[in-house]
Parts: structure tokens; sequence; C-alpha cells
């Protein structure tokens, strides 16, 4: 994580026009030049299917999704348009038409004088980035003039054969080195933030562990349900979508050891120890789950069966519960419980860290006394920040403690926080893979979870507005509960 200067060079991004071009790359390159982290550093050229497309055309679209995003297009804005916005059609994807993106690529690198650096970012449908990285390798467009990156959306492949079998396919044409595969949730500056507060903490690192830990809890609860996304969402669930890659992050950035330094490969093999360690998930020790109609923040919603794009005999999940352990000298015999669902009563992404009872026998006298044990909460979404609670005695006679909480929010000590998308963008950019997904990484978390989706535990239904199927409950971690004198 070592801040280097970035080099000039052409961002080429393939379906450069979809939703996220739209709604997140644009508007965060366009933030990052505001800020000067790319000003003068970067040429886009956006590509499609569409052959409906010229330069203009694509920057008055240009315009308009920035203004949707908020941003306002004034003078500076629409000239960045204009010096730095391209496009270039790539048809349906035959080998000429990538001989046209190359020649159209050289040729703006002249007119730009960049160097030759390049980034490839598949903002394509999942199915569809890896004929492109292989038209892309065909061409020769795997090494350039100068360094060649090549970024590459979640999902990567939907169980352990077809990641393994995307990993070879892109290995044939780029290394290891040169490619950068997102999972945004490690973009976030709170997930990052994970490391720095265990490893610049004596107080936390400390007590992170089985002598002190009774259990971890991962939430990633959603409001919403799937949206305009049902037809796509019903083929994977929820199990695919949230745990595989975002859950199984913030899993391995909070139980991994303490890397030999800060920096990209050290902290990647730490998280792969982890999913190594991890136990095989035992199917009795999960919970899946679909929701019905209910309320969501008072407003009537339909239940899953009934969204635009779903089977109408879907046993797709939408909730997941899995209660896990991972084998290792640390965390041997402390619970890991990852909950996510869609259609719960609010979004909240947290991390909570159970700690274990004090010894209580200097209570014993004290009949009103009842203690609780310390938590650790860490909010990820929304209000970020940590709430570290506490036992402190209440004023006056006879002895009773109270439960307090010292309180940290992220925004407050830092107003501007960077959207996901820009901290990952610079660090392509700058050549730092540490919040990217290395190509074992992602093979050994499909490994863990490769089983549950062939032999399918049965899917409870759940009501929207509430925390998911009472089935659930028997694998949380108990919670309010004083500890026993
Ligand atoms: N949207 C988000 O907020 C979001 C968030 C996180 C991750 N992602 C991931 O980002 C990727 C793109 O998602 P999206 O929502 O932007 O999709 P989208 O709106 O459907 O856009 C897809 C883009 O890819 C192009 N395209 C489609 N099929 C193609 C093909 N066979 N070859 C070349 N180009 C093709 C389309 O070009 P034409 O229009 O010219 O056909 C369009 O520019 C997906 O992997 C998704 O999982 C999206």
């Amino acid at each position: 994580m070592a801040e280097q200067e970035i080099e000039r060079h052409l961002m080429v991004v393939i379906g450069g026009t979809g939703d996220l071009m739209r709604r997140k790359l644009l508007p965060a390159m366009r933030r990052l030049t505001e800020r000067g982290a790319l000003h003068g550093k970067v040429v886009l050229l956006a590509s499609g299917r569409r052959t409906t497309f010229d330069d203009e055309s694509y920057r008055e679209w240009a315009r308009e999704a920035l203004e949707a995003a908020g941003m306002p297009i004034d003078v500076e804005g629409s000239n960045w348009c204009d010096r730095c916005l391209h496009y270039q059609s790539v048809g349906d994807q035959q080998p000429e038409d990538f001989e046209r993106l190359k020649r159209r690529i050289e040729e703006l690198e002249r007119e730009h004088e960049l160097p030759g650096n390049r980034i490839f970012y598949m903002a394509t449908p999942p199915g569809a980035f890896i004929d492109t990285v292989e038209r892309l390798g065909e061409a020769g467009m795997n090494e350039g003039p100068g360094w060649t990156r090549v970024v590459i959306e979640k999902p990567f492949g939907h169980d352990l054969d077809s990641a393994r079998e995307l990993n070879a396919r892109i290995h044939r044409h780029f290394r290891e080195e040169q490619i950068y595969r997102i999972d945004h949730y490690l973009g976030k500056e709170t997930v990052q933030n994970l490391l720095t507060f265990r490893f610049a903490n004596m107080l936390f690192e400390s007590v992170w562990n089985r002598d002190r830990v009774a259990s971890v809890e991962i939430l990633v609860a959603e409001d919403i349900g799937v949206g305009r996304r049902g037809e796509f969402y019903d083929g994977v669930g929820a199990l695919r979508d949230v745990v595989q890659n975002h859950m199984t992050q913030l899993l391995s950035l909070t139980a991994m050891e303490i890397p030999v330094e800060f920096a990209a490969d050290a902290i990647r093999d730490e998280k792969v120890k982890v999913l190594r360690s991890l136990a095989p998930i035992d199917p009795s020790q999960v919970v899946l789950g679909q929701y019905t109609a209910g309320k969501v923040a008072g407003e009537p919603v339909v239940s899953y069966l009934d969204e635009d794009g779903v089977a109408e005999d879907s046993t797709t999940e939408t909730y997941v519960a899995i209660r896990t352990h991972i084998s290792n000298w640390r965390w041997q015999g402390v619970p890991f419980v990852l909950r996510t669902g869609k259609r719960l009563p609010q979004k909240l992404t947290q991390i909570t860290i159970h700690f274990r009872c004090p010894a209580l026998a200097i209570f014993q006298a004290h009949a009103q006394a009842t203690v609780h044990a310390n938590t650790l909460i860490i909010t990820l979404q929304p209000d970020e920040g940590f709430d570290l609670q506490f036992e402190v005695k209440q004023p006056h006679a006879p002895l009773r403690l109270q439960t307090h909480s010292l309180r940290f929010r992220y925004e407050e000590a830092f107003p501007d926080l960077p959207e996901a998308y820009e901290t990952l963008l610079v660090d392509v950019a700058q050549g730092d893979q540490t919040l990217f997904v290395r190509a074992d990484e992602v093979e050994h978390s499909w490994r863990i979870y490769t089983p549950l989706l062939t032999a399918r535990p049965q899917v409870y239904p759940y009501e929207a507005g509430t925390m998911g199927p009472a089935e659930a409950e028997r694998l949380l971690p108990p919670r309010g509960e004083a500890c026993p004198i």
C-alpha cells in the first residue's frame, strides 16, 4: 500500500455504456479528476456493442450520467468530457472489431502523448467478460508498450469449477500481477480500516483470540428486495451474491494473522490462510430463507415469488445464516456466524465481536450486580464507526452495573470519505493489488461454499420486514444475557 506516483494511462472500459459506468465509474473518475488524484493522468475510451455512439454522442450520454449522479456539469466538467472521453464500438466482438479497437487505442495514445500504459476494465455482464479477455489477448493487447492491467468485476464464477476454468482461461493471456478482481466491499474505507484498527491498536489485537472472544457475528442486512434484478438474482441467490464474496472477505479480514508487511501479497497470503483453515460447513449449521409478503419501514412489499423475473416455484434463497469455525491456533472453538438477507428491517452491515465473560467471583455477594460481557460493534454501513460496550457502576448503593458505549463515527471525524470505486480506481492506476482478490483466494472461497450449492439445505419462508426465519435463531450467539455468577 505504499503510495506511488500515478503514471499517465489510457483506461478502456468494455461495457462503458452500462449501469456500472453510468452510476459508479464515471462519477468516480470525475471526482478523482476534480480532487487532483487523476487530473491529467487518464484518458478514457468507453466501448460497448452499440454502434450508434460516436465520441460526441457518448460525451452527451456521459454528461447526463454525471448530472444524474448529482455532479453539475460546469465549464470545467464539460471540458473534461470533451478532452478525456472517447467511444469505440466492439460490435459483436469479432477479431476485426478488436483490431479496430487496438488501432483506436494506438491513435489515442499518440494524440494524447500517452506512454502506452493501459487498463482494460471489464464492465460487461458476468458471462461476457471472459470472451472479451480472450479477444484482447488474441489481438495482442495483453502486453503493450507500457504496463497493461485488466480489471474484472464480481461475480467471478458461479462455483469452484467455473472459477477454476475462468482463472485458467485468463492466465493463458494475462499474468496474475496484471489482474485486478474487484470486490467493491474492499474499497470501503471502513473495511480497509479493519486492518489498521486491529494492527495499529495494541488494545484490540491483544484480545483478538479464542482466550478473550466468545463468538464473532457478521451481518449484511438489506431492506431492499430484488428490484429490477429479479431474473438475474433468481439464478444466483444470497449465497453466491453476498456470502461467497463480500462476507467471506469480511471474515478473512477479521480473522487473519498479522501480515509480515502492509503489502498486497503479504495481506492476501494471510487471508488465504484463514480460508484454508475454515472448517467444512456443516449443513445442519446452515439456514436458508426466502421472503414472503410483509411490510418494510411501514410499506407493504410483495413476496419474492411475486417479484418480476422470478420463477413462480423458485427455491432461490434470499437469506442465509451459517455458523462455522476456523480451525487454527487463534480461533479454535470460536463460532463465526454469518447472516445476510434481503427485505430485512433495515440496511445494516456490522461485525460484532462478543467477548467472554469476566471472572465474577468478586460480585457474588451483590445479588443485583448483573454483568454483561463486552461487545465491540464495527458498523460498515450506514453510519460507519465503532461502538465498544462496557460495564460501569451505577451511582449509589447497592452495587449495580450498567452497560454503556464508547462511540466513534467515521463521518464525524472524516466528512469527506471517498466512494469505494474512487479508492479502487486509484489503486489499479498505482498498481496496488492489496484490495483485489487473488486467483487462489477466489478458488478457496468457492471451495467452501460449493458443497452447499449442490446439497441444498431446506429453504424456510420468512416475512418481509423481519430478521429472517425463526429456524435461524439457534445459530446466533446469545444476546443481552447476563454473565452467570
Ligand atoms: N451496476 C452496478 O451497480 C454494479 C455494481 C457492482 C458490480 N457490477 C458488475 O458490473 C458488471 C456490469 O454491470 P452493469 O450493471 O453495468 O451491466 P449493464 O447495465 O447490463 O451493462 C452492460 C454493458 O456491457 C456491454 N455488453 C453487454 N454484453 C456484452 C458483450 N457480450 N460483449 C461486450 N459488451 C457487452 C453493454 O453494451 P451495449 O449496451 O452496447 O450492449 C453495456 O455497456 C457486471 O459484472 C455486474 O455484476 C455492477
